[in-house]
């Protein structure tokens, strides 16, 4: 705690962030434009900052120059546990974030999160749009920020020395995870040594051989070169975790009711051109890291399905809210 509170201290003097200000200005008040500052951890060529560039672009014009964001790519901020807490102290006001980050908030999280949940990315997107997901996103607006909509980060799948196409083939396997229990378990569960570590000392990590892996989705493989360490790319396709894009909740609950429609309605439609973009950017991913010398390995998902069952249950049955949040999820596939 106390080390990231001395690293939130240290950017507000580096990055000059005080300047960033939340809430509308009082009526009468000349108005001055708003900067939410956004952290993201990846590069300025991922989707995701693209559908972030252009959300900023139309809140700027619809707010008549009320809002604007201003976002720092490649982890300037923080990893992304630490960009969270600099979006509840209000140090910065919002902040794309994995899943299992959240879920260290509020349990419930990990069923949305869950291995083999969604049957494909337009059953995900069907569920990020329809509204079951509401409540969820509502219930950690204690804690300091509000979860206003959920990005696509694709399909995971498992990458490492050799090709991985059953679970014995991971036995003893350090691959490493996003920080929460329920993706360490996953990993256990598939036959390999889950091993939680923040994104950026995964390639540092194997290329010392204290991994033997990792697991990603393809544009994030090809983003941070690690077909360079690990060059089998195996199909597991085990996870579709939602990036949830959170934002401080003063800030948030500070704008005028014009100004929360407009962000909220922006909110959806750059998740949906986040989405149109997604699966474009794989295939160019994949092509980069095939002329890198990657090989990518289509294989039988049917025995890690069945390892991560216990997993499923476990959550799904949690609590009622999750058994009905998997209810609303899976009445939408076709
Ligand atoms: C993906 C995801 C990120 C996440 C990362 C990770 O790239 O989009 O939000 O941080 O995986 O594995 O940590």
């Amino acid at each position: 705690m106390k080390k990231i509170f001395g690293l939130g201290v240290g950017l507000i003097f580096a990055l000059g962030i005080f300047t960033g200000c939340s809430g509308d200005k009082k009526e009468g008040a000349s108005k001055k434009a708003n900067t939410l500052k956004v952290a993201f951890n990846q590069s300025e060529a991922h989707p995701q900052y693209k559908a972030l560039k252009e959300f900023g672009e139309k809140l700027e014009k619809e707010t008549g120059g009320e809002y604007k964001l201003e976002i720092s790519p490649n982890s300037l901020l923080g990893d992304q546990r630490a960009a969270t807490e600099l979006v509840q102290n209000g140090v910065i006001q919002m902040a794309v974030v994995g899943n299992p980050v959240v879920e260290n908030f509020n349990r419930d999280f990990a069923v949305i999160g869950l291995p083999y949940v969604y049957d494909s990315i337009d059953h995900q997107k069907d569920v990020f749009l329809s509204g079951v997901l509401t409540d969820l996103f509502k219930s950690v607006n204690k804690n300091g920020f509000e979860v206003v909509g959920a990005y696509t980060a694709g399909a995971r799948s498992i990458y490492t020395n050799k090709p991985i196409e059953k679970p014995e083939d991971m036995k003893g396997y350090k691959i490493r995870v996003m920080q929460s229990d329920t993706m360490k378990r996953m990993v256990d569960l598939m036959g390999g040594v889950g091993t939680p570590m923040a994104q950026g000392e995964v390639y540092t990590a194997i290329q010392q051989g204290v991994l033997e892996g990792g697991e990603n989705n393809e544009v994030t493989y090809a983003d941070l070169k690690h077909y360079e360490i690990a060059k089998y790319f195996s199909y597991t396709n085990h996870l579709m975790v939602p990036d949830l894009i959170i934002i401080n909740e003063k800030t948030y609950n500070g704008m005028s009711e014009d100004n929360r429609k407009i962000f909220d309605k922006l909110v959806k439609e750059s998740v949906e051109s986040e989405f149109e973009a997604w699966q474009e950017n794989v295939h160019s991913a994949k092509k980069i890291a095939e002329e890198n010398g990657a090989t990518f390995i289509e294989i039988s998902m049917a025995s890690f399905q069945e390892n991560v069952k216990p997993l499923q249950e476990s959550v799904i049955n949690s609590s009622d809210i999750t058994k009905k949040i998997y209810e609303g999820m899976r009445s939408l596939t076709n």
